[in-house]
């Protein structure tokens, strides 16, 4: 049977280019994605742009343009920084699609004739960037909880009986203890709803940029509950119908409230589904202070690209700090992680070995005699990489998983040291030959683990050692090396950061 996994991004907002917060999102999901295909699974990876509210409304009046060409030209930017991160998505999805305003349209429907939604008038605090409502309670200084600016709006609108659905959400969260991670942020979710829920403005008047209300065409849909369904409506189809219910929302802790509260009412209100999993990541600080537009120093993730190559970038972000956690971008962790962890210890593991090979063995996979206790350690240690990588990918402990595979190439690299096969060209070849062997092994398993973090240069590893097979089940003793078959010239995979 076919397993199936179905994995998200949070779709971005169009009303500015992307940075580095976007793409520690999606390269997340797409580790995730690449290591699930790699795993077996039929695999759904779905990221896109979230187009309606006032928010990009506004953006778009200030620019003096067309808010659908707007749109269109800050969509775009989403869709190249993918490509500039070899993203692997299945599909992008943008909410002013047609697809996708069709659905939400029919879950309007549904909600309104279950009686979830009901016409009152609002009066109360919204902040337009963070496209959210705010109890008096929550202000800060003025402002809403997050500094964004807010105003006191009061219209006509559509409501969602959230308050409703209060003791059901808990009851789902303490049946389900997987459903909010980590622990921490599954803690602040279910004390946030402890804490009563009101019912939820869910359409608003005073602006014309969003999906039209069935049957009310002077209402638009909060931006909110259009964007959450973009999740559904990618998959609302005879060809995916049999992803939902989705396997894994990956969001910022900044909008874990919407997937953790406002998401799984909706879908109860609908009788549909609920998504099996949302983990919230932390945020980035650059040097040690906020990221922000108005302090300048957002960080173009084109321009990191540039200076230091694309699978640096993806393996630092995806190490730096433990996935969940907050985090700090410092060009000096950044050289030195890379420098230790990839070149030093990887690279100079299968540099040191190919060329040995190259020189002294023909170019071939060398010929093994018995193995010794050293060498059988180094080869189970090995063959157990992948089951203990698994344990870690399926809790999203995406630093831990890549941590295995740095543990073993030091291990190899130690037993490189210890067994000196230099020494043993002279004293004993047959030996020296069996102590390659078991290396070539063990950087066969590291080139099939780095494959989800970093794509490229695990993909010129395992070219050097001829290998073809490259999934999470080739990382066993059944597909081990053929003695005697030719080798490429090896070339060195990850050059030195200054
Ligand atoms: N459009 C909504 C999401 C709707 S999902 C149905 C949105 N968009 S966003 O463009 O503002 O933000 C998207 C993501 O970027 C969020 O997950 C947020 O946490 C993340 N980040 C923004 N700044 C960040 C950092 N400095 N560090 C890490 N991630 C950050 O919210």
């Amino acid at each position: 049977m076919t397993k199936n996994f179905y994995v998200t991004t949070p779709i971005y907002y169009v009303n500015d280019v992307p940075h580095i917060g976007h793409a520690y999102t999606t390269i997340a999901a797409d580790v995730m994605a690449r290591y699930k295909r790699q795993d077996g699974y039929n695999v759904m990876f779905l990221t896109g742009t979230d187009e309606h509210g006032q928010k990009i409304e506004k953006s778009a009046l200030k620019a003096g343009v067309d808010i659908q060409a707007f749109t269109d030209k800050y969509s775009a930017t989403f869709r190249n920084l993918n490509e500039a991160l070899r993203i692997s998505n299945d599909d992008f999805i943008r909410t002013t699609e047609e697809r996708h305003k069709k659905t939400v349209q029919e879950i309007w429907k549904t909600l309104f004739a279950s009686g979830s939604v009901y016409l009152g008038s609002y009066s109360g605090w919204y902040a337009v960037r963070d496209e959210a409502f705010y109890q008096e309670s929550e202000l800060v200084d003025g402002k809403a909880p997050t500094g964004a600016e807010i105003e006191w709006i009061t219209e006509p609108s559509y409501f969602f009986n959230l308050s409703k659905w209060q003791d059901k959400l808990l009851k789902f969260y303490e049946d389900n203890p997987d459903f909010i991670a980590p622990n921490s942020r599954r803690n602040e979710v279910i004390s946030f709803v402890k804490g009563g829920l009101h019912d939820l403005s869910v359409s608003r008047t005073s602006f014309k940029w969003g999906i039209k209300i069935p049957n009310d065409e002077n209402h638009v849909m909060y931006v909110w509950l259009d964007a959450l369904f973009n999740y559904y409506s990618a998959v609302h189809n005879k060809e995916r119908e049999h992803f939902w219910p989705c396997d894994l929302h990956l969001v910022g802790k900044d909008i874990l409230r919407f997937h953790a509260v406002y998401w799984p009412a909706f879908l109860m209100a609908c009788d549909l589904p609920l998504p099996k999993r949302v983990f919230a990541h932390g945020w980035w600080t650059n040097e040690g202070e906020k990221i922000s537009k108005s302090l300048g120093n957002t960080i173009d993730p084109h321009k990191l690209i540039a200076e230091f190559g694309l699978d640096y970038v993806r393996y630092f972000l995806m190490t730096e700090m433990p996935f969940g956690n907050d985090g700090n971008f410092s060009r000096e962790s950044f050289i030195s992680k890379v420098n230790s962890n990839l070149c030093n210890n990887i690279g100079n593991l299968a540099q040191r070995v190919l060329s040995f090979i190259n020189k002294n063995c023909e170019a071939k996979i060398p010929v093994y005699g018995s193995f010794i206790a050293d060498d059988q350690k180094l080869l189970d240690l090995s063959y157990a990489l992948a089951d203990k990588m698994r344990k870690h990918m399926d809790k999203q402990e995406i630093h831990l998983a890549f941590e295995e595979v740095i543990s073993l190439g030091s291990a190899a690299n130690e037993y490189v040291d210890k067994q000196a096969p230099w020494a043993l060209k002279k004293t004993d070849p047959e030996r020296m030959q069996t102590v390659l062997y078991v290396l070539c092994e063990c950087i066969r398993i590291v080139g099939i683990a780095l494959l989800p973090i970093i794509p490229d240069s695990a993909a010129k590893l395992l070219d050097q050692l001829n290998i073809d097979v490259r999934n999470i089940e080739n990382m066993s003793a059944k597909y081990k090396l053929q003695s005697g078959a030719t080798l490429p010239m090896p070339q060195g995979v990850f050059p030195r950061l200054q």
